[in-house]
């Protein structure tokens, strides 16, 4: 493993990269921004500095920038509020951590394309239809000229399976356990991916010291309305209790990419990384977990 500081160790993915690179370096740098706890350090991408956090001198090969304004409905919502953490604050990091030896790593996403034609390979153009989708390309074409050694992680949708974490199986299983019936549309297609092969695939990455830009996505390709239809049944809930809604007539999805499928063809010949969780195991996991229950943990 690489010793890593983490800049948003307080977020989804910050906490359990922060985590993982702890198990082997105790000390390892992580920030946090709007809730200082135990062992973070206060760090803001509005005014970011990373000198005081002496990264180099204590050993640290790579900084991962996972924080961010990471609401799609924000970003669009507030386009200049998220462009000043997500692309100006992002940058100057960049810009700082490019001057050194260490690897900066931005996790990018499938909101880079414009999602017409779906299965995007590592090198396909971008052509984001959102606002967090073009902050994220804006950075993606920026890094080179501020970075030497970097690596870009375009992920898919992540997600876990702990009861209570409100990520994607966990949300539709809820509402399906409360009697609930829920939307899922039949025409958004992607790749989701378990947070702990996402973890499993940055160390995998990080080891090999490769650099450039990596998809990193699940390898099954299905619809929304087909995930949430798989984990009905698997719950024993009546499917009609799925409502098939298509993509835009979802007030909120306006404009979002339709199929954000991804082949990660980097992840697979170069990093060798192809122990990817079988999303009938999440699903079967996720269905256990509500059938009754277990204390609910937080995110
Ligand atoms: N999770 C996914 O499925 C997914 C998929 C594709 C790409 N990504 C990308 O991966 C990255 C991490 O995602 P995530 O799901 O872990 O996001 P998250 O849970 O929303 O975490 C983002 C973190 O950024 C921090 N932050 C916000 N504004 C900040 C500022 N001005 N200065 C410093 N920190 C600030 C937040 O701190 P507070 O909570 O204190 O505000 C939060 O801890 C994001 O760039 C996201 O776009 C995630």
């Amino acid at each position: 493993m690489i010793k890593t500081a983490v800049i948003g160790a307080d977020g989804y993915l910050g906490r359990r990269l922060w985590n993982m690179y702890r198990k082997e370096y105790p000390d390892c740098v992580g920030t946090v921004f709007s809730n200082p706890r135990g062992g973070l350090v206060k760090f803001d991408l509005h005014h970011p500095d990373i000198c005081p956090l002496r990264l180099e001198e204590t050993g640290h090969r790579a900084v991962f920038i996972c924080a961010a304004k990471s609401g799609v409905t924000d970003c669009e919502d507030g386009p200049e509020a998220s462009y000043s953490v997500n692309v100006t604050g992002t940058l100057d990091v960049i810009r700082q951590v490019g001057r050194t030896s260490m690897q900066v790593i931005f996790p990018s996403s499938d909101y880079v394309f414009d999602g017409r034609g779906g299965r995007y390979d590592d090198g396909h153009p971008t052509a984001p239809e959102t606002e967090y989708g073009r902050q994220k390309a804006a950075v993606e074409r920026a890094l080179p000229s501020l970075s030497k050694n970097f690596l870009v992680l375009r992920l898919s949708k992540i997600f876990g399976t702990t009861r209570g974490d409100g990520t994607l199986l966990d949300e539709m299983a809820a509402g399906l356990a409360a009697g609930l019936n829920i939307t899922a549309a039949p025409d958004q297609y992607f790749c989701p991916l378990h947070v702990d092969d996402f973890l499993k695939a940055a160390d995998a990455v990080q080891v090999r010291q490769l650099t450039g830009v990596m998809n990193v996505a699940g390898r099954e390709r299905l619809s929304r309305y087909d995930l949430a239809i798989r984990l009905a049944g698997k719950m024993n809930v009546d499917s009609a209790r799925v409502r098939p809604v298509r993509l835009h007539d979802i007030p909120s999805m306006k404009g979002r990419p339709r199929d954000t499928s991804m082949v990660c063809s980097r992840l697979t010949s170069e990093a060798g990384f192809s122990e990817i969780t079988p999303l009938s195991e999440s699903i079967r996991k996720v269905a256990e977990n509500w059938k009754e229950g277990p204390p609910i943990q937080k995110r």
